[in-house]
């Protein structure tokens, strides 16, 4: 770099645009005329406001003084009040020294960054009105006579590479009229718990799954596994996902109101939805497991009461999510502030679990976005469709306003051959040909026929899992059906 010296020098940047650094690289300390540490001087610190006045005042003497000496000058302020620019150019002119400006230029997210790791970082707010300032100020410079305009790009500390977590969600509905999500519930990740969940995700965006689900259960259940397998906390687990840097929604599949109260539920998944960009989803239902609750001493009331609950969560939830921060009184949910941040990015599906057709459709038809439903039996989906939409009618609700989704629990193999050995590993003591029909068991191609046959009963997302997944190259196999 090579300014004119003796000179003017005047710095124009917001707050962390790293005037104080450029200025200390490039000239002595006498040399620098830096309105923060004249409020240091005269008051109580850099940042004491109420010195203000005085230090600028200061500032002027010494700007006058060392000008008046031919001596260069650097003044280190925001540099965005023209008067005082062109007061300090006017002296520079007297004492027959060139005028230079030099604009940092740091990319505003970069300003953020530095701002809010510093000790007493400016407002978020005030820096938000310095950023949008310096970009007038910029275009103002050229008029008013410098010698030299500077523009100086960000140097130094590399910008910290974005986790690719905030990628919009895309809609991915397969050709057979369905979206199709991966529903994770047994984990045999081994000694690699994290590199085993980071290459299901990957694989899952991959084969073009829409999105991923997480089982909320403290003990494998039953039908999934053995007691001892491990089920890990899926809020913990779908933190670590989403910074896979995938598009996948992300969520639970169902969380059972019984495990936590309503508020944590909707603070993990609004911090979940913060960190996806939006791509959060909250499946949840009454629970219905006693043995996991007792032995995570957690009460486990009766149904009715677990239904109340349910209602009583969603709407809480729903508060809680909702902008602004005041009472919420309503339907028995009573909260005397709904201050709640961060706030989902994007609104948050709600997925009510259940197929009991005199509740739980009913609170799915008042207050979901959906209802998650167990069975892809066409019979049963067709009736509990059609008692669905009578409790929207009842209830006043669109029925398009509230989709219809299956956890489907297919044996999916890659020929017939594959897919009779794996009825014939997976049966148990159930009789082959009862559980070949009970799982759908087939080839991809026999899966897309049934999930276009799913999409015409009015099913729009499928929850697909399988009895045998154990590692992304299972996942993978499954891509036919998501296009
Ligand atoms: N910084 C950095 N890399 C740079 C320049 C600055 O990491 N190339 C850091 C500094 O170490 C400091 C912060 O960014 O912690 C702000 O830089 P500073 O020079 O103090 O910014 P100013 O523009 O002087 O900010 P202010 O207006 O608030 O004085
Ligand atoms: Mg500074």
């Amino acid at each position: 770099m090579s300014l004119p010296d003796p000179a003017l020098v005047v710095l124009v940047g917001a707050s962390g645009s790293g005037k104080s650094t450029w200025a200390a690289a490039h000239y002595r300390a006498e040399e620098v005329a830096s309105s923060d540490t004249l409020r240091g001087i005269v008051g109580s610190g850099p940042h004491d406001l109420d010195a203000s006045t005085d230090a600028f005042a200061l500032l002027e003497s010494i700007v006058t003084a060392r000008l008046g000496r031919r001596l260069t000058t650097v003044v280190d302020t925001l540099g965005f009040d023209p008067a005082r620019r062109l007061g300090w150019l006017a002296l520079a002119r007297a004492a027959g020294l060139p005028g230079v400006v030099v604009v940092l230029e740091t990319p505003d997210a970069e300003c953020r960054r530095r701002n809010a790791s510093r000790d007493r970082p400016v407002p978020a707010s005030v820096l938000a009105g310095q950023l949008r300032r310096s970009r007038e100020v910029a275009g103002e410079l050229d008029g008013e006579g410098w010698d030299v305009v500077l523009r100086v790009a960000a140097e130094g500390a590399p910008p910290v590479p974005a986790v690719e977590t905030a990628r919009a969600a895309e809609h991915r509905t397969a050709s057979t009229g369905v979206e199709v999500l991966l529903h994770v519930s047994r984990f045999p990740w081994g000694e690699e718990p994290m590199t085993w969940l980071r290459d299901i995700a990957l694989a899952a965006d991959e084969a073009g799954f829409a999105g991923l689900s997480l089982m909320d259960h403290l003990i494998q259940i039953p039908q999934v596994g053995r007691v001892w397998d491990p089920i890990p906390e899926p809020w913990v687990a779908l933190g670590a996902i989403a910074a896979q840097g995938t598009s996948l929604r992300l969520g639970t599949l169902c969380t059972p109101v019984t495990f936590r109260p309503p508020g944590i539920t909707a603070k993990a998944a609004a911090t979940l939805s913060a960190l996806t960009g939006g791509r959060a989803f909250l499946g949840i239902g009454a629970g219905w497991w006693e043995r996991e609750h007792a032995a995570f001493g957690l009460p486990f009331p009766s149904a009715p009461e677990r239904l109340d609950e349910l209602e009583y969560s969603i709407r809480a939830m729903r508060a809680l999510w909702a902008p602004g921060t005041k009472a919420y009184a309503s339907d028995g949910v009573f909260l005397p502030e709904t201050t709640c941040y961060p706030r989902p990015s994007a609104p948050v599906q709600v997925l009510v679990g259940g197929g009991g057709e005199l509740r739980t459709l009913r609170i799915a038809a008042e207050l979901g976005d959906a209802c998650n439903l167990t069975t892809s039996d066409p019979a049963v989906l067709r009736h509990k469709v059609e008692v669905l939409r009578r409790h929207c009618a009842d209830v006043g609700r669109d029925p398009s306003e509230v989709a219809v989704t299956v956890l489907d629990l297919p044996v999916v193999g890659r020929d017939r051959d594959d897919v009779w050995r794996r009825v014939e590993a997976l049966r148990g003591r159930t009789a082959a040909a009862t559980f070949a029909a009970r799982t759908h068991a087939g080839t991809v191609a026999e899966h897309r026929d049934r999930h276009a046959r799913l999409a015409a009963l009015g099913v729009s997302q499928v929850f697909l899992s399988t009895p045998d997944l154990a590692g992304p190259e299972d996942v993978l196999a499954l891509a036919g059906l998501t296009t």
